[in-house]
């Protein structure tokens, strides 16, 4: 177990010691409780079962997902504040050429509000920084939360985003997608998903290597994997089958084999989010259409769960003209803009004084949490 030094904090019982150690199996239990917040509308019950569950999946096996917690030194099943690292494979390119780094995402920090205000979250990301930036090997790691300022005073520095929501403009518009002349699509169940994400890390590999960046700039993005896209579908079956008695059985769907989308159920803020678009297409009409297609699929999937909003996050310029011609023929209404969402992706470098903060490229809601 990994274990750093203590703090004093003063509780209902007087002055204790704290101490900061990656959680034991059943400290992971108090941490589940302590983040039941981040788990609404779940019964506590539910919850512990929804995080037993999701430790399960393939993307979460060995260090994938790891629970840190800050303790009473005296009673160390009293856990006061909890986090969470989650893995995420990286690809970066600079002036040195393109590698695969390690980073992980940061997930429910919590402090037991009656301990709150005593510098013990502090202390918990301080330790969690200096286990990312030693055993952790971690590049970047990066968190999507509304409390920037929070994060900021531990090195998480708010990177620049923008949404587009689509929503419901007429439905029975939808349903008429002859009309609107766009290609043809097919629904993506579970089994589909590994072999295009395959498909697509091997083209940003690609694309990364024949891309001419110069020497003052870098690119990273978190690579689409095939176990990160489904662990999101993971979480939309579960919360499908305990909030509707049914879980999604369509993770995407994909147009002529060459453009395709995989998007995620988010049954708590009811919306359909676009985790990842990929297209082949070289030529920019057919392109445009094929991705107003299988965008077109993602609100017909919407209306299918009741679900009023389609979410994009950083939509290309390729993606704008396919969510243009949708909203020109009336079939969404899109609102572009970073007022819809709260929480904003904050990242940290492992090496802080680097001169040039990469480009995130393509980094869609595949690898939030
Ligand atoms: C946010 C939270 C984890 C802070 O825990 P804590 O143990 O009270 O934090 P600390 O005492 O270490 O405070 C650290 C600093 O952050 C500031 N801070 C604390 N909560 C903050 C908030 N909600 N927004 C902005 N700054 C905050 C503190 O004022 C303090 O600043 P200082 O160092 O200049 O005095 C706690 O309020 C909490 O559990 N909130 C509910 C869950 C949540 O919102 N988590 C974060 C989103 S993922």
């Amino acid at each position: 177990m990994f274990q750093q030094p203590s703090i004093s904090i003063k509780g209902a019982a007087g002055q204790g010691v704290v101490r900061f150690g990656e959680a034991t199996p059943d400290q992971r239990l108090q941490c589940y409780r302590l983040a039941l917040a981040f788990g609404q509308p779940l019964s506590e019950e539910d919850f512990v079962e929804r995080e037993e569950f999701m430790s399960q999946q393939p993307f979460a096996r060995g260090t994938g997902w790891r629970f840190w917690c800050v303790f009473l030194t005296d009673n160390p099943s009293q856990v006061l504040a909890t986090c969470k690292t989650i893995q995420r494979h990286l690809l970066l390119k600079d002036i040195s050429g393109v590698r695969d780094e390690l980073g992980y995402c940061i997930a429910s920090v919590v402090t037991d509000p009656s301990y709150r205000g005593q510098g013990v979250a502090s202390f918990l990301l301080r330790h969690v920084t200096q286990w990312l930036d030693g055993p952790g090997n971690a590049a970047a790691s990066m968190l999507y939360s509304s409390k920037e300022d929070f994060y900021a005073k531990s090195g998480w520095h708010p990177v620049p985003d923008f949404e587009t929501t689509l929503s419901a403009a007429d439905a029975s518009k939808r349903s008429a997608s002859d009309e609107l002349c766009l290609p043809k699509t097919d629904p993506i169940s579970a089994d589909g998903i590994s072999a295009l994400c395959e498909r697509d890390t091997q083209g940003l590999r690609a694309e990364y290597s024949a891309q001419d960046i110069g020497k003052e700039s870098s690119l990273m993005v978190v690579l689409p994997t095939a176990e990160l896209v489904s662990w999101l579908h993971a979480l939309a079956e579960f919360m499908g089958l305990k909030t509707r008695g049914k879980a999604p059985v369509h993770k995407g769907a994909i147009s002529n084999r060459d453009t395709w989308i995989y998007w995620h159920h988010d049954f708590r803020k009811q919306c359909l989010y676009v985790q990842r678009i990929r297209t082949f297409v070289k030529e920019s009409e057919p392109r445009t259409k094929a991705l107003a297609a299988v965008l077109l699929h993602a609100c017909r999937e919407a209306d299918i769960w009741e679900l009023p909003k389609v979410a994009i996050w950083d939509a290309n310029p390729e993606m704008r003209l396919a969510i243009d011609l949708l909203a020109s023929r009336q079939v969404i209404r899109a609102s572009n803009g970073d007022s819809a969402r709260r929480e904003k992706l904050s990242i940290r470098w492992k090496d802080q004084g680097m001169k040039m903060d990469p480009m995130i490229e393509k980094n869609e809601f595949y690898a939030w949490n």
